[in-house]
């Protein structure tokens, strides 16, 4: 299947951009943020220009020859950024589109982000082209020439817009000032509308990581310093131009007008657009459910709201009478069933009685407690757990729980005879108290949490989350008690083979080392998964 395709090559070249950049600099990661990035290089650099420009048919032309040849330290400079961020613009905008096609990022939910998205291909493109327009030299003559016949083929106008560009009287200055509205309204839309196209997502991230962004305009800098964006010969409508230099980011589609007719080449736009559109509707259909709120045991704390990644919670007033001033409230149209909210949840406490282990807001499809039964705890004597260890340790090594995503480096279907896998829809669905439940009752000698890198979590903030939880900077704290030596953290995106298992194996090694702690082997008392320890959970509510 190409989505598979594509997904495995994105999967392969990220982890290789992980390996040269890092994570956090990765710029596979961060387009939609790139994206945000070149837009302003190419808004602050078009004021510059804007300044400067003469519009008219012989004017424009002149000053930007001005700019280009004799304030090249400055307005030149300004001129080829904005060329370069543009074609960046392009580039970013379709491996953006590309990446979140492969990944399946149009389905159920995302629906709204996906097809907001659409129109900013048109918006970005239509920017373009009037700018290459703008420069009036025999590129924007050919520009000129295609885009009227093109567009005069569906006959909305009474008068041919070709017409314009028959003869050099035929064409005025005020086309250029049209011209000029157009090329600064389209980007302002798109400016609108990119605020629309994130609406749906909490915290977007629309600044690449500051590294990234420095690293990236020195890119520009330096190109638009080797190699400075210059105008072709003059635009000249007695005389059709010869040859011209393509900018194939933009104008790619100009050529296919020459080899199609123009109604064919408006059947290709509109039968993209419509693929576009009608992507999310495809099947496979959605078919995780949403998250549901058990109000008895919801506080009103507003973690889950704070931390759901798709703005899908909202903390409304009370409206069952308990004393708390709000409840999580979620909206199913909304929510992408990552489980994140399970993880932020205080009330998500496996030392709690069987019967009273329901978090305030979980998924049907992993509930607080499906979560502690996963766990391999075992209920023996606290000798015949001693003597289990010891026999354990020496057949397979020492006893391993590892709480995984389904999207991270842990391999699918891998297994061990030491090892409890715990599969979770996202890394940062896990509570902290399950790390500390596993450890302290017996259930595994260490703990490894394994999640896509940080910046690649197709939930946008489990590795996020779950490491401040677990360094006690975000709440859910982890409780103190818990042996950090005893929890391997691994961030990685897929396709690094064996890296995983290398990342256990040295785990086992260094666990191996470690003296036996009272966490690890546990009283018969504290091995009781029905009791419930309430100081425990206490301590933990009010971390
Ligand atoms: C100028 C063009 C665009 C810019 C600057 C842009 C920017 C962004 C940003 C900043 C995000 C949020 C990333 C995050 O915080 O996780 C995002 C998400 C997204 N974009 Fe775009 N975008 C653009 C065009 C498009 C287009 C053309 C499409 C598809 C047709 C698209 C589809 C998506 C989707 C599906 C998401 C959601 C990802 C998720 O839910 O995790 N975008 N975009
Ligand atoms: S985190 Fe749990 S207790 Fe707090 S508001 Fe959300 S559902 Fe309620
Ligand atoms: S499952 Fe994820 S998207 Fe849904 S409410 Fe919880 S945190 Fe938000």
């Amino acid at each position: 299947m190409p989505r598979q395709l594509l997904l495995h090559l994105f999967r392969w070249f990220e982890a290789r951009l992980d390996a040269v950049f890092g994570a956090r600099w990765n710029p596979l990661t961060q387009l939609g943020a790139l994206g945000f990035f070149y837009y302003w290089v190419v808004a602050v650099s078009g004021i510059y220009l804007y300044i400067f420009f003469d519009t008219g048919t012989t004017e424009a032309y002149d000053s930007l020859e001005y700019l280009t040849r004799q304030q090249w330290y400055a307005g030149g400079i300004m001129r080829s950024l904005h060329r370069y961020a543009s074609d960046g613009m392009v580039l970013m905008m379709g491996v953006h589109i590309l990446r979140e096609f492969a990944y399946g990022r149009f389905r159920g939910p995302r629906w709204f982000t996906w097809t907001t998205g659409v129109p900013l291909i048109g918006f970005v493109l239509v920017s373009g082209v009037t700018g290459y327009w703008l420069v009036w030299d025999e590129l924007a003559q050919y520009i000129a020439v295609e885009s009227a016949e093109w567009l005069d083929w569906l006959g909305l106008f009474g008068e041919p817009i070709a017409r314009n560009f028959a003869t050099p009287k035929s064409l005025d200055d005020r086309f250029f000032t049209l011209l000029m509205f157009v090329h600064i309204m389209v980007p302002l839309f798109l400016l609108l509308f990119l605020w629309i196209h994130l609406l749906r997502i909490s915290r977007p991230a629309i600044n690449p990581n500051r590294g990234l962004a420095i690293g990236t305009f020195v890119m520009l800098l330096a190109l638009s310093l080797v190699k400075p964006a210059v105008s072709q010969a003059p635009a000249d409508l007695t005389v059709m131009p010869a040859e011209l230099a393509i900018d194939w980011f933009y104008l790619a589609a100009y050529p296919l007008m020459q080899v199609f007719s123009d109604g064919a080449v408006w059947g290709m736009v509109v039968s993209i657009s419509l693929i576009f559109f009608l992507l999310p509707l495809l099947p496979p259909r959605w078919k995780d459910e949403a998250a549901v709120v058990h109000l008895d045991n919801c506080n009103g704390c507003a973690r889950c709201f704070d931390d759901c990644p798709f703005d899908a919670i909202a903390m409304l007033p009370r409206s069952d009478g308990l004393p708390f001033e709000r409840e999580a409230v979620v909206n199913p149209d909304l929510c992408l069933s990552c489980g994140i909210c399970l993880g932020s949840c205080p009330t998500a406490m496996p030392f709690r009685r069987r019967s009273s282990l329901v978090a305030g807001i979980e998924l049907p499809q992993l509930s607080a407690l499906a979560l502690r039964d996963s766990l391999d705890i075992p209920t023996e004597t606290s000798a015949d757990a001693a003597a289990r260890d010891d026999a354990g340790a020496a057949s397979s090594g020492p006893r391993i729980t590892v709480f995984g995503c389904a999207h991270g480096a842990l391999p699918e279907g891998w297994a061990r005879e030491n090892v409890t896998v715990v599969r979770l829809p996202c890394v940062g669905a896990l509570p902290p108290p399950y790390i500390d439940y596993v450890l302290s009752r017996g259930g595994a000698d260490g703990v490894v949490l394994c999640g896509c890198s940080e910046s690649s979590c197709g939930f946008r903030f489990g590795p996020e989350w779950t490491k401040a939880r677990i360094e006690r900077r975000r709440d859910p704290f982890l409780r103190r008690r818990v042996p950090r030596e005893r929890i391997l953290e691994v961030w990685q995106a897929p396709g690094q083979p064996g890296a995983f298992e290398a990342a256990v194996a040295g785990f086992e090694q260094a666990l191996t080392a470690l003296p036996k702690t009272e966490n690890s082997t546990p009283s018969g008392a504290q091995r009781d998964a029905q009791s419930d320890t309430s100081r425990a959970e206490k301590e933990e509510t009010h971390a």
